[in-house]
């Protein structure tokens, strides 16, 4: 009978495949039982801070006493704390201060955003871009004015323009040579309007709202700001009513905005945003004022 073992003497188990694939005795490398036996040490040393066992009421508690709530909360408080500081601030200056300084500009616009998403996003589009029948606000183009002081006015209080039917005021040929002219206006920049048309808007009283050069602004101050009522500039080619163009002018002519007995009227209802009736805090007027700034032109 053969040696069951083919290489006696050797440190092997005695176990042979391929006739030569020996399984040996040797002990592993040294440092890998070091590490092996301290693996074991540190579970135990983290099971006595740490929380590791499962136990019947949960794990054990740990010397330490963390938990995962804690830490949580701890870092809560620290961004607390780093945002109290901003909100101060924002508190005491007023926007345009807020304006000039870029690190709490950036912190006011962060935080306005999601405000803007929340309140504003669902009639002037997510990035104030406008939608169909409610004004653009991320251009320089303001029916009331896009200082810091006429924005806080607007959110704060709304905005509901007036325009009267001229339904009964007009004639149907006088309603169509406002309406060529309004597009004509509106194509050219403002440089096109039919002499006919310019003698209406002046006798009819379009003048006295939409301005002398028809850009909406009642009075044009030194300082760049302007008076006005909320009429729409007709010189810029911008379309506060869809869809824009000929019968959209004689809809609006005819039949104004905002008239209350008049069905077919153009509705254009900014609501108030100002506590109690509304629903947003002074603090968060001043951020959406600076966000709204900072969207359009400023003017
Ligand atoms: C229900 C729809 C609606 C919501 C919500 C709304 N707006 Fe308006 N907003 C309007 C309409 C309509 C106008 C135009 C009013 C007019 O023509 O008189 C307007 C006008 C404005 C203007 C004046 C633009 C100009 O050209 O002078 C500003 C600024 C403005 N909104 C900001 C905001 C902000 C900021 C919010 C969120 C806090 C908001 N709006 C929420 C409908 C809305
Ligand atoms: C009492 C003030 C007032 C008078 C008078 C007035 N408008 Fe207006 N007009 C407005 C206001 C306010 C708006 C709407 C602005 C808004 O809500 O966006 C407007 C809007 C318009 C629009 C819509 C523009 C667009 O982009 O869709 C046209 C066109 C227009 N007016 C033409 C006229 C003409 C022509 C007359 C004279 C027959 C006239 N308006 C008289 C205040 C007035």
């Amino acid at each position: 009978m053969a040696d069951p073992n083919p290489f006696p003497g050797e440190n092997n188990t005695g176990h042979v495949w391929d006739d030569n694939i020996r399984e040996l005795k040797n002990p592993p490398p040294r440092w890998w039982m070091q590490g092996f036996w301290l693996s074991i040490l540190w579970v135990i040393g983290y099971s006595i801070l740490y929380p590791t066992w499962p136990l019947g009421e949960g794990p054990n508690r740990g010397l330490l006493g963390w938990t995962q709530i804690k830490e949580y909360e701890q870092g809560l408080a620290r961004i607390e704390a780093k945002r109290a500081e901003f909100e101060d601030r924002i508190r005491d200056l007023s926007a345009d201060q807020i304006l000039a300084d870029p690190g709490l500009k950036q912190y006011t616009l962060a935080s306005a955003k999601v405000l803007f998403g929340d309140n504003c996003a669902a009639c002037h589009g997510s990035g104030g871009q406008g939608n169909p029948g409610y004004p653009v606000l991320a251009d320089d183009d303001w029916l009331y004015g896009g200082t810091t002081a006429k924005l806080t006015e607007t959110i704060t209080g709304g905005r509901q323009s007036l325009m009267p039917a001229h339904q009964t005021m007009l004639t149907e040929a006088e309603v169509d040579t406002l309406a060529h002219w309004v597009v004509a206006m509106a194509e050219t920049g403002g440089e096109g309007g039919s002499e006919a048309g310019w003698n209406l808007f002046r006798s009819k009283g379009c003048v006295a709202c939409h301005g002398q050069t028809a850009n909406g602004h009642v009075v044009d101050l030194p300082n760049g700001d302007f008076i006005g009522v909320g009429a729409a500039n007709l010189r810029d080619g911008i379309w506060r009513f869809e869809p824009g163009g000929f019968e959209s002018a004689r809809h609006t002519i005819l039949y104004g905005v905002n008239q209350k007995d008049v069905p077919e009227s153009r509705s254009a209802v900014m609501p108030a945003f100002a506590q109690p009736a509304g629903k947003l805090s002074a603090q968060d007027i001043k951020k959406l004022v600076v966000y709204v700034h900072s969207l359009g032109g400023g003017r």
